[in-house]
């Protein structure tokens, strides 16, 4: 019997999956909070936790036992009929929004943001007539890879060899009051970012810039769509990011970590807006399925009672410190930044692929989102101490780097 070892299913997974990820020569088993297992028993410290979508840790027992209640009950009652966990969370969701009145359910980040951008567009041209349908969005994003999704995405790179686009998007200057305010006309129908923009290399937006969106949305009645699929749920040292700003948008967009690891995306709307939706104009028929609802229901429950998103603005601000003393120690270092436990590292260098295998190696996982920025999103329950380690083991990473480029 063939045995089987992380490069045999490595292989495997080449011979019967399409291309379409950069996949890392491991394969894990099982999971724990932070840790994961490889399928040679090898233990590893996560500080991407599954492209951010396991704020609560993996596998949470909180989350695992409210599925093996949910599980053998019902599954998928479908969308025909409404079910009590996905009303239980609906309403949690509006709560914790502080503005939310309406919920629709999706299955993940693209398809909620499919939903946002329909939605705003209903709204749009049932007031003011079939041109108002233009989005704003911003260099750099990233709101998915479904044909609106990606037609959102001002990302020239993501973009090429799938044209046509989905018309109607047009693109300004990420933090650039001045660009914005040219492109804002009769035919804005809704501006759309992500309040730190994640996939593009952590980049918080400024303040002023979020104030101004906002006023200008209201004075002209335009939509402020904020994408917090990566953003939401504790990852920035708020529930959501844009409590960090004081401003609230139209239409929320959430997703990867709403289901603690089962697949779930959800738009959340003001009644006012959302009633431009009437029965058939949109749909999904796993969206709001009752396993992933009693995940979603237990994520926000444990994210609360735990005080979450308060420990990750402490944490956040400890990591970001000691990431900018290694920064000081080292000539090959641009800058470390982010917000909460949404950091990146910038190297002057493209060093990023060989930190993320070198840790790969010393069993951390880490994430770059380019030759030259490393990402960190670990789950919101990392201790100081595996932030400590972390911070060792780059310290002296980048300390090799350095000296093999001086020789060089
Ligand atoms: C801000 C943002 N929006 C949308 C998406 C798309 O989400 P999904 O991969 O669940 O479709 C992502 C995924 O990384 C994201 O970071």
């Amino acid at each position: 019997m063939e045995e089987i070892n992380n490069s045999v299913i490595f292989n495997r997974g080449k011979q019967y999956l399409m291309n379409t990820y950069s996949r890392m020569p491991v394969v894990f088993k099982k999971a724990d909070m932070q840790y994961l297992w490889d399928i040679e028993g090898k233990r590893y410290l996560d500080f991407i936790a599954g492209y951010g979508c396991l704020n609560v840790g993996h596998s949470n027992k909180y989350v695992v036992n409210a599925l093996l209640k949910q599980i053998p009950l019902i599954i998928q009652p479908s969308n025909l009929y409404y079910n009590l966990l996905q009303v239980e969370l609906a309403e949690k969701i509006c709560r914790i929004s502080g503005f939310g009145q309406k919920v629709f359910f999706a299955n993940s980040g693209t398809e909620s943001i499919e939903a946002a951008i329909k939605l705003a567009r209903k709204y749009s041209t049932d007031k003011y007539g079939n041109k108002r349908i233009e989005i704003i969005t911003f260099n750099r994003s990233f709101h998915g890879r479904t044909m609106g999704a990606l037609s959102a995405t001002a990302q020239e790179i993501k973009q090429k060899k799938f044209e046509p686009l989905l018309k109607g998007f047009i693109y300004s200057k990420f933090n650039d009051i001045e660009s914005t305010k040219k492109l804002i006309s009769d035919s804005t129908c809704a501006i759309m970012l992500e309040p730190v923009q994640g996939e593009g290399g952590i980049y918080p937006a400024d303040k002023k810039f979020m104030e101004y969106l906002r006023d200008a949305c209201n004075k002209n009645d335009i939509l402020l769509i904020f994408d917090e699929v990566q953003t939401g749920f504790g990852r920035t040292g708020r529930m959501f990011a844009y409590e960090n700003y004081g401003v609230k948008p139209d239409i929320l967009v959430v997703a990867k970590s709403l289901g603690g690891g089962m697949p779930a995306g959800a738009i959340i709307s003001t009644d006012k807006i959302s009633s431009s939706f009437a029965p058939g104009m949109h749909g999904s028929t796993f969206g709001g399925n009752a396993a992933s609802c009693a995940a979603g229901i237990a994520v926000i429950d444990y994210l609360l009672a735990n005080k979450i998103p308060e420990r990750v603005e402490k944490l956040g601000e400890y990591f970001i410190s000691e990431l900018r003393k290694i920064q000081d120690r080292y000539n090959i270092i641009k800058e470390a930044r982010g917000i909460g436990l949404m950091v990146a590292m910038e190297y002057l260098k493209p060093v990023a692929s060989r930190i993320v295998g070198d840790a790969l190696n010393d069993g951390i996982i880490l994430n770059r989102v380019s030759d030259y920025i490393l990402r960190f999103l670990p789950p919101l329950i990392i201790t100081k101490a595996n932030i400590d380690r972390v911070i060792r083991w780059l310290d002296r990473e980048s300390g090799i780097i350095e000296n093999e480029n001086k020789k060089d």
